[in-house]
């Protein structure tokens, strides 16, 4: 298995990541500041791995201060802490386990600062230990949304490399691969680090998943061509609305999946949730070096006198995001909705907003924007005509009303009834099934019995279509993100 970050005879050790995928030299790390210099040049990298990393940090702090005293241990650990959060701002992972290395130490001051130094190196074991079984979890869960034989596009890496190891995507990827799913995956290059390249690609060889490589500007033209059948990512922070940081392009892949009517999946672990922020809109991005979009792999190609905007993120809005896949389960944001590919439904058959949610209403253009230069030269086969043009650029009006604003102990969440195929599953609360056209008689009953009560639900092994999970492990409370199905 791959493993890139490990404590392995009182040091951690890093996989170095900047030498994939033509050498594999693990490095060793005895001191927190050089822990913090490996996470900042991109030796460890991938939220979960990041923030995994900085804990044992945090551990190598412990052990290196001399403090004999509980208030002088925490000193030293104040600025081992302030310097790991130092190194890159957007994954919230890196946080979360600073924060919850932090309580190990401010929870009890009667503890000597030798047991204390354990109880750290149990904590930073307990959050690899707990990483790598969320992904598991996320991969069981994830694969039910992958239909039989899917071509399934991924961006950037979010593999065993980005977490303590199996990945999110990726071990979405690798389950569904387990259980015979899969055809293939088109893989992103991803510029201008190459993630996509160099480290998904190196996993899936090392793991014998088919696969094919693409330029990050080819995944459009795949789209178009038919060839994808749904996009899974990973997410360095999730805002409470469910907007999503994730590596630069991610935003541009999800834009062409809804135009192209293809399912976005994200998949992330609990402590990639960040409901302290209301929105994407506040999440700090990275910008790294010019160098990295000056050149490529050490060569340069721009002039050096050209200036450069290199955000290492982006935000990609809930809207566009048919589902969040956590270890707790599959989430739907009530924004989203999940396309299906080639029936991408008209603003009619918008499913119905969750009471309290505000959508602008839409009319249906009377004329095909695009008939002017529609390719298929027949209006009734344009690929975008039945996509809402608000839609289609991923500006569909939501409520600044979206429910991380309201208390989620004022209504507890809906659970839906598990599908058959989580990918077909119905608008939670919704009584009509996506697979119905808008004019069809399944979708004129539906209509006429919106009054009805939502069924009850289903008692099922499988894993369940939930909204936000209660609560979250950890620190990070998760309710306040929770938010009720619409009883339409
Ligand atoms: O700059 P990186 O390589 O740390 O960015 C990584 C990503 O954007 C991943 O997709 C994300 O961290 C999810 S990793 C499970």
């Amino acid at each position: 298995m791959i493993a890139p970050v490990r404590w392995e005879d009182g040091g951690l050790v890093l996989l170095d990541q900047t030498k994939l995928p033509t050498e594999e030299v693990e490095r060793a790390y005895t001191s927190w500041p050089d822990v913090a210099d490996a996470i900042r040049t991109l030796v460890v990298r991938g939220a979960p791995a990041i923030g995994v990393a900085a804990a044992f940090g945090v551990v190598l702090a412990a052990r290196a201060s001399r403090a004999t005293t509980h208030a002088a241990l925490l000193a030293d650990l104040e600025e081992a802490i302030k310097g790991l959060a130092a190194t890159r701002p957007t994954a919230v992972n890196l946080f979360w386990a600073l924060d919850r290395m932090r309580r190990v130490v401010v929870a009890d001051a009667d503890v000597p600062p030798a047991r204390l130094r354990d109880r750290l190196l149990d904590e930073a074991q307990a959050i690899l230990s707990e990483d790598l079984a969320a992904n598991r979890a996320m991969g069981a869960h994830g694969a039910t949304l992958v239909p039989d034989g899917a071509r399934l596009l991924t961006h950037c890496n979010a593999g065993a490399l980005a977490t303590a190891g199996y990945g999110t995507a990726l071990g979405v990827i690798r389950a569904a691969h387990e259980r015979g799913k899969l055809a293939m995956v088109w893989v992103d290059e991803t510029r201008p680090v190459m993630q996509g390249s160099r480290l998904t690609a190196w996993e899936l060889v090392k793991e014998g998943i088919p696969h094919r490589l693409i330029s990050d500007v080819a995944a459009g033209f795949v789209m178009k061509r038919g060839e994808v059948d749904l996009v899974v990512t990973g997410a360095d922070r999730i805002a409470a609305n469910g907007d999503t940081a994730n590596k630069i392009g991610t935003y541009s892949v999800a834009v062409l999946a809804r135009h192209h009517g293809i399912p976005f999946y994200v998949a992330a672990p609990s402590s990639t949730i960040d409901p302290s922020i209301p929105s994407g809109d506040t999440i700090v991005i990275e910008e790294r070096d010019a160098a990295e979009v000056r050149g490529v792999a050490g060569r340069q190609t721009a002039p050096a006198a050209s200036p450069v905007f290199n955000p290492a993120f982006d935000v990609t809005p809930a809207a566009l995001i048919s589902a969040i896949i956590t270890e707790r389960g599959v989430f739907r944001p009530p924004s989203a909705r999940s396309p299906r590919r080639g029936r991408a439904s008209p603003p009619t058959a918008t499913p119905p907003a969750p009471a309290g949610i505000t959508t602008a209403p839409r009319t249906r253009p009377s004329r095909c924007a695009r008939a002017a230069t529609c390719s298929t030269g027949r209006p009734s086969r344009c690929p975008s005509r039945s996509i809402p043009p608000s839609s289609r650029s991923g500006s569909r009006p939501i409520s600044p009303r979206w429910p991380s604003t309201r208390s989620p102990r004022s209504r507890p969440p809906i659970r839906t009834r598990p599908r058959r195929r989580s990918i077909s599953s119905a608008w939670p609360g919704s009584s009509s099934s996506p697979r119905a056209s808008p004019g069809s008689r399944r979708t004129r009953a539906a209509r006429r019995s919106t009054s009805a009560p939502p069924p009850p639900p289903a008692r099922s092994t499988r894993p369940r279509c939930t909204w936000w999970p209660a609560r979250s492990r950890g620190s990070i409370p998760v309710s306040i993100i929770s938010v009720r199905a619409t009883s339409a």
